[in-house]
């Protein structure tokens, strides 16, 4: 684990010249995307947020269920709490939802047309039951076109409680630091 954790963060702060602030976003609803969140945080360290939606989901899966539907039908942008940070201020933004209706929460459509993603790399993460990540990394291409988006990372949910960190890292270290370099020295397409 102490070595996995060096080598990412290794790649990631070998180039001084490349290196940004980067901010771990996310909502999650029952722990699963949190999980992977706190993960992240723990090989690449930065700052974390979480979007917490200002009106609470029920409790009841049901109703849960018929809520989120309801949300997505609607195209509701639900409103979230203060994130307690800029996002302004981080060049690579790591962000994470559960998969709801084959999709993004809408509340993290909300958080993405708050804010300004110009020049920035998104990298999605999500956490889902069986559907994997759904259009959810095209929907985020389309709702921040200035934004570079790199291939997103998913796992199923009750995956989440074993030891996925090696899995992980390597993807970190495949995806995100070839597509960081990439856009850092000029060669982003
Ligand atoms: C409202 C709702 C809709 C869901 N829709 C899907 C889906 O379309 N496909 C899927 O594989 N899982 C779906 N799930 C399961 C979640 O994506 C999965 O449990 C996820 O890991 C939850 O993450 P969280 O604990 O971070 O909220 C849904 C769950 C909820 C509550």
């Amino acid at each position: 684990m102490k070595i996995l954790k060096f080598l990412v963060f290794a790649v990631f702060f070998a180039f001084g010249a490349a290196r940004a602030e980067n901010l771990i976003v996310y909502f999650s609803d029952s722990g699963n995307t949190e999980r992977v969140a706190n993960t992240i945080y723990e090989l690449v360290g930065g700052d974390v947020a979480r979007i917490v939606s200002v009106m609470p989901y029920p409790k009841s899966q049901t109703d849960k269920t018929y809520v989120a539907k309801r949300e997505q039908e609607s195209g509701a942008r639900p409103e979230y709490e203060d994130l307690g940070v800029n996002v302004a201020d981080y060049d690579l933004i790591f962000l994470g939802y559960p998969i709801w209706w084959g999709g993004m929460p809408m509340v993290v459509y909300t958080f993405l047309e708050n804010n300004n993603f110009d020049g920035k790399v998104i990298v999605p993460f999500a956490t889902y039951g069986t559907s994997g990540l759904g259009n959810s990394v095209e929907e985020i291409k389309r709702v921040a076109p200035g934004a570079t988006v790199t291939e997103g990372f998913g796992m199923p949910g009750k995956e989440t409680t074993k030891d996925y960190t090696k899995v992980l890292a390597e993807w970190l270290s495949d995806v995100v630091v070839t597509e960081w370099l990439n856009k850092t020295s000029g060669n982003a397409e």
